[in-house]
C-alpha cells in the first residue's frame, strides 16, 4: 500500500504547547504509594521519591502533572495533606472504596515535581467543598507571606510559593459517580465563584472548567455549553476526558477511535465557539483534554477488590503492542488540534492505566511509554497541516478511516521535522512518500518504528523489552522526494534533519 504526504512550512496549525505532554498523578491505587512514593524502599531518596520512576520521566520530558485527582478530588481535604506527618488523619476514601493516610500530600508533590522537572496542575475540591477552600488552597500554595495561610506554609517548611500557575476546578462534575456531582447549571455557577475568587487571590493562575466526562454522556454538548454560559469571563480551559478499550477483541475497530477522539475534540471547540459568539466575547476557550488513554484490561478485576485497604493493584492496565498504536494515533490527533489543544494529561503517568510500571524491586516502559516519550520529546515546534492521501476502511460504525495517520512537527530552531505516522493496516506495510520541495536540504536522519508480530505482546518485569523500538533503515530521498516504509501495524517516527 502507499501514501502520499504534503507538507510545508508554510501551512501551520500552530505552535505545539509543551503542556499537551502533561500526565496525571491521583492518589488511587499504587500511583503514589509504591509509585512515586516508597519511603521504605531502597530505590527511593532520602524524600521516599522512587528514584528510577523520576528517570523514567525525566526521559519522558512531562512538563506538567495533574494532582490529586481524579475522583479523588471530589473528597480531598487539602489541610489533611499538609504539616507534621504523625498529626495527618486517616480517612475513608470514596472515590475508590480505600483508606488514605495522607502520608503524602501537597507539600511533597510540590517537592517531587520540581525532581520530575514538572510543573504542578492542582485540583481543587468542587464536589463536596466550596469557594472558600477553593480559595483557601491557592492562597496556602500561591501567596507570599504575611496571611495566616500563607504562613502556614512557611510554618510547614516551604518558605517560598509553589506558583502553581494551573488550576482544575472539580473532576467529572457530571458523573452520577462523582461525589457532589453538579448539573451543569450548579457546577457553571460554582466554578465561576471560585475561579473568580482564585484569581483574585493570584491574578497569573489560568482555571480549567470541567466538561463531560467523555462523548458518551447524555448530557454532552448541553453540559458544555450550559457550564461555559456560567463561567466563561473567569475560565481558560474546558477539559475533556476519554478512554477507549478494545471491548470485541476487533482491532480495526478499536484503532479506528481516533476518528471519534477527532470528533470529540471538533464539536468541543464548536461548543467554546458557540458560547464565544453568543456572548460576542473576543476571548477563546482553549481545551484540556487532561484525561485521555486506553482504560479496560483492568476493570474486571478491579470489581474484585476488598474495601478499606491501602494502595491496591487498581486500573493496573498492562498495555499491548494494539494499545500503543492507539495512543500514538491520539497524540497525533491533539497535534493535528493544536492550535486549540493547549494541555493534555495522559491518565495516568505511574502503575494506574499509566506507562510506567513498578514492583519493589523495579520500574518499567509499558508499550504505550515508546510513542509518548517520543512524540513528547520531538513533537515540539509547529504542527503543519499534513495532508494525507492513503486508501481507508470501514469498520463497524466508523466509515473512511485512513490506514495511515500522520502530522509532521516542524521545529525550526533545531532545523527537524519530523513525521509521526501510525500504519492501521495489519497486514499490509505502506510505502509512504513525502516530497520535500518546501524543505530543501533536509534529509533523513532518523525512522524509529515500534512494533511487534502479535498485536497482544506486552512488557512485563520478566520482559521489559518484549515490545521496544528499533531504528528501520531504507529511508530514502528519490528526487527530493522521502520514501520511507511503515510495516504493518506499527507506530513511526521519522525525523529529517538539514544538511
Ligand atoms: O483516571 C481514572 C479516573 O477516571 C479518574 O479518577 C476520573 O476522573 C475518571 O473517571
Amino acid at each position: 500500500m502507499k501514501a502520499e504526504i504534503t507538507v510545508n512550512g508554510k501551512f501551520q496549525v500552530g505552535e505545539v504547547d509543551k503542556h499537551i505532554y502533561g500526565s496525571f498523578i491521583e492518589h488511587l491505587g499504587r500511583a503514589v504509594y509504591g509509585g512515586i512514593y516508597q519511603p521504605d524502599s531502597p530505590l527511593s531518596d532520602e524524600q521516599g521519591f522512587r528514584k528510577d520512576v523520576l528517570e523514567l520521566i525525566r526521559e519522558i520530558d512531562v512538563p506538567i502533572v495533574r494532582y490529586p485527582g481524579g475522583n479523588f478530588v471530589s473528597g480531598y481535604k487539602w489541610e489533611d495533606s499538609v504539616g507534621p506527618k504523625e498529626e495527618r488523619p486517616k480517612r475513608t476514601e470514596l472515590a475508590w472504596g480505600v483508606i488514605e493516610d495522607n502520608s503524602f500530600g501537597l507539600n511533597e508533590f510540590a517537592d517531587w515535581a520540581k525532581k520530575a522537572d514538572t510543573e504542578v496542575m492542582m485540583a481543587v475540591n468542587l464536589g463536596t467543598r466550596g469557594i472558600m477552600e477553593a480559595k483557601e488552597v491557592v492562597e496556602y500554595c500561591n501567596h507570599p507571606s504575611g496571611t495566616a495561610l500563607s504562613d502556614l506554609r512557611r510554618e510547614h517548611g516551604y518558605e517560598k510559593p509553589h506558583e502553581i500557575k494551573t488550576w482544575c476546578l472539580g473532576n467529572e462534575m457530571d458523573g452520577p459517580w462523582q461525589m457532589g456531582r453538579k448539573t451543569a447549571y450548579e457546577y457553571g455557577r460554582i466554578a465561576n465563584e471560585a475561579a473568580k475568587m482564585m484569581k483574585w487571590v493570584d491574578p497569573e493562575i489560568k482555571t480549567v472548567a470541567c466538561g463531560s466526562s467523555s462523548l458518551m454522556m447524555p448530557t454532552f454538548g448541553a453540559w458544555e455549553a450550559e457550564v461555559l454560559e456560567q463561567c466563561y469571563e473567569n475560565v481558560d480551559y474546558m477539559s475533556l476526558h476519554q478512554y477507549y478499550g478494545n471491548r470485541d477483541d476487533n482491532t480495526a475497530r478499536f484503532l479506528a477511535n481516533s476518528q471519534a477522539f477527532d470528533e470529540f475534540i471538533s464539536s468541543v471547540i464548536a461548543i467554546c465557539d458557540y458560547v464565544k459568539a453568543k456572548k460576542k466575547s473576543d476571548k477563546t476557550i482553549y481545551l484540556s483534554m487532561d484525561e485521555w488513554n486506553v482504560w479496560y484490561h483492568s476493570n474486571e478485576q478491579d470489581q474484585k477488590l476488598p474495601r478499606w485497604c491501602r494502595a491496591p493493584h487498581q486500573l493496573e492496565d498492562i498495555y499491548n503492542m494494539e494499545d500503543a498504536l492507539l495512543v500514538g494515533s491520539m497524540l497525533i490527533t491533539m497535534l493535528r488540534h493544536c492550535d486549540r489543544v493547549k494541555m493534555a494529561c495522559l491518565a495516568q503517568l505511574v502503575n494506574v492505566i499509566a506507562p510506567i510500571m513498578t514492583s519493589d524491586t523495579g520500574a518499567w516502559r509499558q508499550t504505550i511509554f515508546y510513542p509518548y516519550m517520543y512524540t513528547s520529546r520531538y513533537g515540539r515546534g509547529k504542527a503543519l497541516q499534513t495532508i494525507v492521501q492513503v486508501p481507508s476502511y470501514d469498520e463497524a460504525e466508523f466509515k473512511n478511516v485512513p490506514y495511515l495517520d500522520s502530522v509532521a512537527v516542524w521545529n525550526e530552531e533545531k532545523e527537524e521535522l519530523v513525521l509521526f505516522a501510525v500504519n492501521k493496516n495489519l497486514n499490509e506495510s505502506i510505502e509512504l512518500s513525502c516530497d520535500l520541495y518546501a524543505f530543501p536540504g533536509y534529509v533523513p536522519a532518523e525512522h524509529i518504528v515500534l512494533t511487534h508480530e502479535d498485536l497482544k505482546a506486552v512488557n512485563t518485569e520478566e520482559k521489559p523489552d518484549e515490545v521496544k523500538p528499533v531504528q528501520a533503515d531504507g529511508d530514502r530521498l528519490e528526487n527530493g522526494v522521502l520514501k520511507a516504509d511503515c510495516p504493518a501495524k506499527s507506530w513511526n517516527m521519522i525525523v529529517l534533519k538539514k544538511g
